[in-house]
């Protein structure tokens, strides 16, 4: 992962070094799910690399509205493009694509499962900042059960050494046992409902959304929706050096007026996530960091 870490660097110092380096080549982004970000900065990402893009925002937009399987979907880009990005509410569709994808395929987010590349651009925001992410103390607070980002993001942080990851949410949103169990033999997991005690030792705070779409019992909803929000005054308590991010979009749960502190890296990670997808989409298409000039 650090590789990547790397070649993201170096495109980030010297885009235009990149410019040509997938002339010739398609992108195609399947949206089954909204997206702002995840879809525009593949995107952005293909462009500066000197490619194209082809794809829908929506599956309205596709023959999905008319019944189309995505099996049938899948071999249609298989043929169009050369590398693919997917995000889908289904949690089986890894395999479909695995077994039916003749291209590079990207997951964009599988419902309230995985984000693998929002992953990678959180541990590049992170290492970028502090040059290393052994030994951080993570704080990961909100919907931790629904937020796809959220089992991604401790996925990846279990790969390095010595991290603590303090889980901050109300009990029904705690992180899913499967993910705990995957991740406790490398990570030092706290889980608490309150941020007052573990914010004075974090250096990282990763705030998410309440995922009011993926809630079975609205009153459930309306139960946790401002319960974990972040203000200027929350953040008194930090150490130097601290950042808080968030994946994005932000519904309330961190007010505008941390937007002007020196902590805030939400807007920042938002934009390395260009220079990640640049890397991850160089590395797919056997370029390797290679330049065309
Ligand atoms: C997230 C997502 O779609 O999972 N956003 C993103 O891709 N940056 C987070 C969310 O929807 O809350």
């Amino acid at each position: 992962m650090t590789s990547l870490f790397e070649l993201a660097s170096q495109i980030e110092m010297d885009p235009d070094g990149y410019s040509a380096s997938c002339k010739g080549k398609i992108l195609a982004t399947l949206f089954f799910e909204s997206s702002t970000r995840t879809r525009l900065s593949f995107e952005s990402a293909m462009l500066r690399l000197g490619g194209t893009v082809l794809g829908f925002s929506e599956p309205s937009m596709s023959s999905h509205k008319k019944g189309e399987s995505f099996h049938d979907t899948l071999q249609m880009v298989n043929a169009y493009a050369d590398v693919a990005i997917v995000r889908h509410y289904l949690e089986g569709i890894s395999e479909i694509v695995r077994d039916h994808a003749t291209i590079p395929v990207i997951s964009g987010g599988t419902g309230t499962q995985e984000h693998p590349t929002q992953a990678l651009l959180d541990l590049y925001t992170m290492y970028k900042e502090f040059g290393s992410i052994d030994g951080l103390r993570i704080g990961v607070m909100g919907d931790l059960r629904y937020g796809r980002t959220v089992p991604s993001l401790l996925y990846g942080l279990r790969l390095f050494s010595d991290v603590e990851a303090h889980l901050v949410s109300p009990s029904i949103l705690r992180v899913r046992n499967e993910v705990l169990e995957d991740i406790e033999d490398n990570l030092t997991v706290h889980q608490t409902d309150t941020l007052n005690e573990a914010l004075p030792d974090l250096d990282v705070l990763y705030v998410t959304r309440i995922q009011k779409e993926r809630f079975h019992d609205p009153a459930d909803y309306q139960r946790v929706k401002t319960g974990y929000v972040i203000d200027a005054s929350t953040l008194g308590s930090c150490k130097p050096g601290f950042i808080l991010m968030h994946p994005l979009p932000r519904v309330g749960e961190i007010a505008y007026d941390v937007d002007e502190l020196p902590c805030a890296r939400y807007f920042p990670q938002a934009r390395n996530g260009v220079w990640m997808r640049m890397a991850l989409i160089l590395q797919l298409m056997g370029f390797e960091g290679r330049r065309w000039w």
